[in-house]
């Protein structure tokens, strides 16, 4: 209750003030770079861990030698699609509600304007190649669920499990733990916690994962390519369909501008056309750092007016063809986190949490 109050005034308390500064206190330093002086190459991703780090690598290894920016966001967000411990893209994502892994990716060339989108696909490790080759190979933007299976194939793709023992378990106890009125999990005279708070117990971070990677690059000759790819929201109903692969929420590029990408909550990016926005922001000359908050702004200003306690949990990364970049997310107790590789070497930046301490 006493968060649900202190929500409130802050909220009243930010109406009507126009500057961003009042509604997000922490507006980080931008250090503007000179046209006549780009940062490229340059490649970064949403994922601050050591996975983060190490498809970077992989991704800088393309870059350093001249390769072109898709090559070296495919090479990164593979990466990250192959590790089996993160639950929220690729092998080893959460399942959904029927324990089955369904993948969404996307892909878009910010030199030619192409773009590319798998989404629903099954048992195919790497949605973001699969999403490349619909840019590249095809006249299409979207290919979802069995279709984007057979083209998956056609290509060559090899069809694997996806499904981790580690996700499998995630999910059994979401299932046993869902509701007090069916018969899934031990007999109800030996449960010694209630339904719902074991799970939680074990698993704090996982009441509805959201998850998902961005991957995004410039490379040495100024071109532009990003991915956003994804297993979803866990334990989402069969067929859903998140942000990651629509094109202009989940991710948008412009070479003459910059490019952005969205994690967290879908249905809220897909409804803001949230990563479209952020470039258009920084078309009209807004630095990246203050164009993601200003998204995070345009999503909260919208839940407001119907639901003023309600807030979601997006994170927005971009950067701008001069390579300056930045990162902002709703709530949570820590400022968000991005990977960053350059000439300059690796690095973590520290974005901006909008709403500290809301989760
Ligand atoms: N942002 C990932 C999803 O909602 O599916």
């Amino acid at each position: 209750m006493k968060k649900e109050m202190s929500r409130r005034k802050f909220v009243s308390g930010s109406i009507g003030a126009g500057a961003g500064a009042l509604i997000f206190p922490q507006l980080s330093p931008v250090t503007p770079r000179s046209q006549a002086n780009p940062l490229k190459p340059i490649i970064l991703t949403s994922h601050s861990n050591e996975t983060g780090r190490l498809a970077m690598e992989a991704g800088w290894e393309v870059l350093k030698v001249g390769g072109n920016a898709v090559d070296a966001v495919e090479k990164a967000a593979n990466v990250i699609e192959s590790d089996p411990e993160d639950t929220s893209v690729g092998y080893g994502g959460l399942p959904n509600e029927h324990g089955v892994v369904q993948l969404d990716a996307s892909f878009m060339d910010g030199k030619t304007y192409s773009a590319g989108a798998v989404a629903c696909l099954e048992n195919i490790m790497h949605p973001s190649s699969v999403a490349k080759l619909v840019m590249q190979r095809t006249d299409h933007v979207l290919l979802v669920g069995a279709g984007a299976l057979e083209f998956a194939r056609a290509w060559g793709f090899p069809e694997e499990n996806l499904l981790t023992e580690k996700a499998r378990k995630i999910w059994l106890r979401w299932k046993e733990e869902l509701s007090p009125g069916d018969d899934w999990g031990s007999p109800e005279h030996l449960q010694k916690l209630k339904r719902k708070e074991s799970y939680y117990k074990d698993f704090p971070d996982i009441e509805h994962h959201y998850g998902t990677t961005n991957v995004i690059a410039i490379d040495s000759n100024g071109d532009m390519a990003g991915c956003t790819t994804t297993s979803g929201l866990s334990f989402k109903l069969n067929g859903r369909v998140g942000d990651s692969p629509i094109i202009g929420a989940g991710l948008y590029v412009d070479n003459e501008v910059g490019a952005a990408g969205a994690t967290g909550r879908g249905e809220d990016v897909i409804k803001s056309c949230a990563s479209y926005y952020i470039v258009m922001r920084m078309k009209e000359g807004v630095a990246p750092q203050k164009a993601c908050e200003e998204a995070l702004k345009m999503i909260i200003d919208r839940y407001r007016k119907v639901n003023p306690d309600f807030y979601p949990s997006e994170k927005f990364v971009a950067i701008n063809r001069l390579g300056e970049y930045g990162c902002a997310s709703m709530t949570g107790d820590k400022n968000p986190l991005m990977s960053v590789m350059s000439g300059k070497g690796f690095l973590r930046h520290e974005g901006i949490v909008a709403w500290p301490g809301m989760k």
